[in-house]
């Protein structure tokens, strides 16, 4: 490594510090048994595999804390994923609330489980575990609980513990310019992967799996529907655009939108035209993914025809059915 790379700082002081600018939930670990009751709160939990016979998640807990040892007698732990509005629960069992609480149980309400570690009666999600490994890294146990029982929550997003601080999530909204999928995509992928020495930026995928009323498109040129004059003569670009204004507007006409569209063939009078072509053609099919077939002929039916782009779409059914 190069001497100016390094930082003053030792290692173990730079993780922390690089640690602490990720972010994570906020969970109250419990456990209750024959070595009595006793919690705590942990960011340091995660899922481990959904494929094991049952599921199993860890959590990493120090080993000088009460839990700890109440988790290996007890053989059960039960992971509280609390509330964005719960993190009085979390300063309860950091022990930041001594002063004002004598148990650390009375900052909320609970119930018990099916292992008998206790529940946050209103939680964001609870995973009811029993203890099928754990081993001492360092200074902390890391528990490796296989999920039991689970209980998801009516309401809330959760609590996040990032820069040593709380905060909530935004909320992931579905971006309003992109159209809501429409049918089973499958092996979606953007030309960005598969041309990535063209500036393109095509959502398409290998296989469409549509259901509903079929709409066969004539293929589209660059043509005036209402005149029948072309329009844009010598400008692939500007064809392209044409062309995919049309199948807009007929697919309106057949009572449906470009949301619908499983299929593009494009046919191209000369290679070169492809670039301009699909950029267009991608902005018209953002978030859409259909499948595509690119050709190139002799001739289209005019000489000023540059490209034709052929849409075959399925209306879905109106029971909901995609
Ligand atoms: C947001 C947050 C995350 C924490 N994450 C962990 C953790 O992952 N593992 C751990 O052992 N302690 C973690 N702690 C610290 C313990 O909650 C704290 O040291 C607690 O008081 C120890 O319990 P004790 O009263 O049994 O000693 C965290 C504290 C906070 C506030």
């Amino acid at each position: 490594m190069n001497m100016s790379d390094r930082t003053a700082q030792p290692l173990r002081e730079r993780f922390i510090s690089a640690m602490s600018q990720s972010a994570s939930t906020v969970n109250v670990i419990t456990t209750d048994g024959a070595a009595g009751r006793a919690g705590i709160t942990v960011s340091a939990m995660s899922s481990v595999s959904a494929d094991t016979p049952r599921p199993t998640l860890l959590a990493c807990v120090h080993h000088m804390s009460v839990a700890a040892s109440a988790i290996i007698a007890n053989g059960v732990f039960c992971v509280n994923v609390l509330r964005n509005d719960q993190a009085y629960i979390s300063d309860a069992f950091a022990g930041r609330s001594k002063d004002e609480l004598g148990d650390k149980f009375d900052c909320a309400g609970w119930t018990t489980l099916s292992t008998g570690a206790p529940r946050v009666v209103d939680p964001l999600v609870t995973f009811d575990c029993r203890v099928v490994s754990s081993e001492k890294v360092g200074t902390h146990h890391v528990f490796i609980g296989e999920v039991e029982d689970l209980f998801i929550g009516e309401r809330g997003s959760p609590l996040l513990y990032s820069n040593r601080t709380y905060g909530a999530a935004a909320t992931l909204t579905p971006d309003p310019e992109l159209p809501e999928m429409a049918h089973t995509r499958i092996r979606k992928f953007n030309t960005k992967e598969t041309y990535p020495e063209q500036k393109l930026d095509n959502d398409l995928c290998q296989a469409v799996v549509a259901r509903g009323r079929t709409v066969f498109l004539r293929g589209q040129i660059a043509q005036d529907l209402e005149t029948r004059e072309s329009v844009h003569i010598g400008d692939p670009g500007a064809q392209a655009a044409k062309a995919m204004a049309n199948i807009k507007m007929l697919m309106e006409e057949a009572g449906g939108g470009m949301e619908h569209i499983c299929r593009v063939v494009v046919y191209l009078t000369d290679i070169r035209h492809r670039e301009a072509v699909y950029r267009e053609m991608g902005k018209w099919l953002k978030g859409v993914y259909p499948v595509s077939t690119g050709l190139v002929v002799s001739a289209l039916a005019r000489p000023e025809w540059l490209v034709e782009i052929e849409a075959t779409a399925v209306i879905p059914d109106e029971d909901g059915e995609k």
